[in-house]
């Protein structure tokens, strides 16, 4: 499987100003907004402010206590609380189109990446009618300027408070009494449980599934911004390239499932296999659920959150694989999605990486880009009168794989637990 670059925050204390900064500012700016509003004049805004503004929706002593949830450091509560800082360009954009769909971005670390995704979405037509949501896992600044840097839609940035990144000294980051790698935990004295290859956890490799996790119970049950947003969400990866015809794409799609394929959770900008821009027929295509552009609704959350528990216990650190073997095959049926016959977004990667791959494939060297954007692409290229072929007998993971593990230590799992309660909790804390 992939590897994963281990991120270093260099210098915390420069980072903590940085971040004080920020929530200064932002909080400046919509304390303007509201004493505009007001017309109480003018005042002078410290640091401490934004906590006793931003404490007010939530009781997180009250979660904490209930769930046992890791001792936060100061970075991780700041997180919690920029998290529930409104978007930004509300200005630019008033208001949300009535059909919008929502698309929330995941990334890492990988800025040079990112780059290249924002610039696409720049050339998206109609993403200024929708709202982006940017999930980061871990805080990292030239990850931040890039975000800022977005005027063509309204944005907001939430920030995993529980990423493994953000704690340097515990759990879920490296605690000095885990055990590493095939250490005896009663023999060596040490806390941790293996995975089935007998490994113990790796804080960069759980910390993909765990941010996964925590942004999709996040996005749906926990943001004030998308409460009783009926219509479907997208998503979408720090490496996932997407074309000027995606949005438009995925409104027809969306608007066609019913009819076409009853059947289907879901819909896909691209097809499962990542390295296939499609096959070019004059059709629709059913077929299993790809990891790249996904969009669903609030009903498919809820069957997926019921899951919490296999979810959060199979003993595998990709959140993808996971949903394919454990997650999908419990809903009792095949899980189709639908999707166009022509790619409207691609995964890449650095060019040269894998054997075998022709030019064809997107790839970046150097933030220099090699993609294929042909004018099809650049309008919706979806036809209402096409009928739908499903793909039968697909290659890919399925229920009864075991596992490549590498999600072993009941932390990790008790964790990811917590994270599909949390904010139910919280609506029966302030109900009661
Ligand atoms: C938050 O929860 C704690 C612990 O349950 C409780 O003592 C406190 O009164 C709560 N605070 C608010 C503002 O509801
Ligand atoms: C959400 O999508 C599912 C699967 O396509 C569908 O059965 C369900 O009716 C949809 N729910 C809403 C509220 O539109």
């Amino acid at each position: 499987m992939a590897t994963i670059k281990k991120p270093r925050l260099k210098d915390v204390s420069a980072l903590r100003r940085f971040l004080s900064l920020v929530s200064v500012t932002l909080f400046g700016v919509f304390m303007l907004v509201f004493l505009l509003g007001t017309n109480s004049g003018s005042r002078l805004f410290v640091s401490d402010e934004i906590d006793e503004y931003l404490t007010y929706s939530y009781n997180r002593s009250y979660i904490n206590k209930k769930l046992n949830l890791p001792k936060q450091s100061e970075l991780s509560i700041k997180l919690e609380k920029l998290n529930q800082m409104p978007p930004r360009n509300r200005d630019l954009y008033p208001k949300l189109s009535k059909d919008h769909v929502t698309i929330v971005l995941y990334v890492h670390n990988r800025p040079q990446y990112l780059k290249v995704v924002v610039e696409s979405l720049s050339r998206v037509v109609g993403i200024s009618e929708t709202l982006l949501i940017v999930s980061h896992d871990g805080y990292f600044e030239e990850m931040n300027k890039i975000v800022e840097s977005i005027r063509f839609c309204q944005v907001k940035q939430i920030f995993a408070p529980y990423s493994p990144h953000v704690f340097p000294n515990s759990f879920p980051g490296i605690s000095p009494r885990d055990c590493k790698d095939k250490e005896d935990a009663a023999k060596k004295h040490c806390e941790g449980t293996p995975d089935q290859y007998g490994n113990h956890r790796s804080p960069k490799i759980v910390s993909l599934k765990h941010h996964w996790w925590w942004m999709m119970n996040t996005v749906w049950d926990g943001l004030m911004e998308t409460q009783g947003h009926s219509g479907h969400i997208l998503f979408i990866e720090e490496d996932h390239y997407i074309y000027p015809n995606a949005y438009r794409n995925l409104q027809k799609l969306i608007k066609l499932k019913p009819k076409k394929c009853p059947d289907c959770y879901a819909v896909n900008l691209a097809p499962c296999d990542v390295n296939s821009r499609g096959e070019g027929w004059d059709c629709l295509i059913a077929e299993r659920m790809g990891n790249v552009g996904y969009a669903f609704n609030q009903t498919v959350w809820r069957k997926i959150h019921k899951k919490a528990r296999e979810f959060c216990s199979f003993d595998e650190y990709n959140w993808d694989i996971t949903m394919w073997t454990k997650v999908y095959p419990s809903f009792g049926g095949p899980v189709y999605t639908l999707r166009g016959p022509r790619t409207s977004a691609v995964h890449f990667g650095k060019c040269g990486l894998h054997q075998g791959q022709g030019e064809k494939n997107a790839c970046i060297d150097n933030g220099v880009v090699r993609f294929d954007v042909d004018n099809q692409d650049k309008v919706a290229n979806i036809k209402p009168e096409w009928e739908v072929r499903f793909a039968e007998h697909q290659p890919g993971y399925k229920a009864g794989f075991k596992g490549w593990g590498g999600w072993g230590d009941e932390r990790d799992r008790q964790l990811c637990l917590n994270f599909a309660q949390m904010y139910l909790l919280e609506n029966t804390a302030t109900s009661s």
